[in-house]
C-alpha cells in the first residue's frame, strides 16, 4: 500500500530556512557569562567594549533622561559603577537582540514597538517578581522574559501571512492567540521559540521557559521558579495592555487561581495589598514602554 508522503510541517520549512537571524556575539557572550558568580565588572566591560556601534548606543540611552542621573556617564566602565552591572548586563542584552528581527513585516495586527514593550515588559515585570520572593539569584530572569515569545517573531518573520490569519482567527473565534496558532498553524510560537532557543545555543533553563511559559502547573510553582515568574509576568503585562493578544484577557490577577496559589507559597507576596502591587507593576510597566520607546529613537539615530 502506498504511504502519501507527510506534509512538512511548518518546523520542517524552518529548518530549510537558511538566513535565520544569528545570535549577536555580544549577547551570546553575555549569557555564557550568567551561570559565573565570581564574573567580574572588568570582564563585563571589556566584552560589551569590544562593539563600539553598541557602547555608542548604550552611552546614548543612559544618557537620555531615561535614569535621572545628574552626571553624565562618559564610558561603559563608568556605566556599571553607576547603574550595576546587573542592569547594564540586561540593558547591553535587550539592545543588542532589538535589531536581530527589526525588518519584520509590519502589519494590521503585528506591531514591533508593541511586541517589544510586552517582552521588555515581562522581562521587567518578571525581575520585580523576583526581587519581591527574594530570588534575585535568579541572574538569568531578565533575559528569559525578553525572549520568552521570540517565537512570534520567527513566525511573522517567515510566515507573516499565515500569521495574519492566526491574528484573524483568534480575533473571529474569540481564542487565545495561541490555541489559533496550533489550529492553524499545527504548531505554536512556544514550539518555535524553543526552535529557536536551539538553534541560538540558550541555556536549557531559557529555552524551557520559551516552550512552556503557558502551560504552568502547580507543581512547577515550586519546582520551577524562573518559569512561574516568566508566565505571571506575562500574564501582568498583557493585563496591563503589552499585549499582541488580539482578544486581551478580562480576568484580573485575583482571580487567577494559580496566582493565588503562588502568592500562598510565599508569605512576601501575600503581606503586599494588591492596590499597592498592581502600582508597583504599573509604574514598572510604564518604564519598560518609555526604555522601548528610547531604543527605538536612538535606533534611528544611530543606525
Ligand atoms: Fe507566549
Ligand atoms: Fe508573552
Amino acid at each position: 500500500m502506498n504511504h502519501p508522503e507527510p506534509k512538512p510541517t511548518l518546523l520542517d520549512e524552518l529548518e530549510e530556512i537558511s538566513d535565520v537571524p544569528t545570535l549577536p556575539h555580544v549577547a551570546t557572550q553575555l549569557i555564557t557569562l550568567l551561570d559565573d558568580p565570581d564574573v567580574s565588572f572588568k570582564r563585563v566591560a571589556t566584552l560589551i567594549e569590544e562593539d563600539p556601534p553598541l557602547v555608542a548606543k548604550i552611552l546614548k540611552l543612559i544618557n537620555s533622561g531615561y535614569y535621572h542621573l545628574a552626571k553624565e556617564i562618559r564610558d561603559v566602565k563608568q556605566a556599571i559603577v553607576y547603574l550595576g552591572l546587573d542592569e547594564i548586563r540586561n540593558l547591553v542584552f535587550a539592545m543588542s537582540v532589538y535589531s536581530t528581527f527589526y525588518n519584520v513585516k509590519r502589519s494590521e495586527y503585528f506591531d514591533y514597538s508593541q511586541f517589544w514593550v510586552h517582552s521588555a515588559g515581562t522581562a521587567k515585570m518578571a525581575m520585580v517578581l523576583s526581587k519581591y520572593l527574594k530570588m534575585s539569584s535568579y541572574s538569568s530572569t531578565y533575559i528569559a522574559g525578553l525572549l520568552h515569545d521570540f517565537g512570534r517573531l520567527v513566525l511573522q518573520f517567515f510566515f507573516s501571512e499565515q500569521y495574519q490569519k492566526v491574528f484573524q482567527k483568534s480575533m473571529e473565534e474569540n481564542v487565545p492567540l495561541i490555541v489559533a496558532e496550533r489550529n492553524e498553524l499545527g504548531l505554536t510560537h512556544a514550539q518555535v521559540g524553543f526552535w529557536l532557543a536551539e538553534r541560538w545555543g540558550l541555556p536549557e533553563s531559557i529555552a524551557l521557559v520559551m516552550l512552556n511559559h503557558h502551560e504552568v502547573t502547580e507543581k512547577d510553582l515550586e519546582q520551577n521558579p524562573l518559569l512561574a515568574l516568566v508566565h505571571f509576568a506575562n500574564t501582568i503585562t498583557n493585563i496591563w495592555g503589552a499585549t499582541l493578544e488580539p482578544n486581551p484577557p478580562s480576568m484580573g490577577l485575583d482571580e487567577d487561581p494559580l496566582w493565588l496559589e503562588f502568592c500562598q507559597l510565599h508569605p512576601d507576596l501575600r503581606a503586599l495589598p494588591m492596590l499597592e502591587m498592581l502600582q508597583v507593576f504599573d509604574m514598572h510597566l510604564e518604564e519598560a514602554e518609555s526604555f522601548v520607546e528610547k531604543m527605538e529613537q536612538i535606533k534611528k539615530i544611530t543606525d
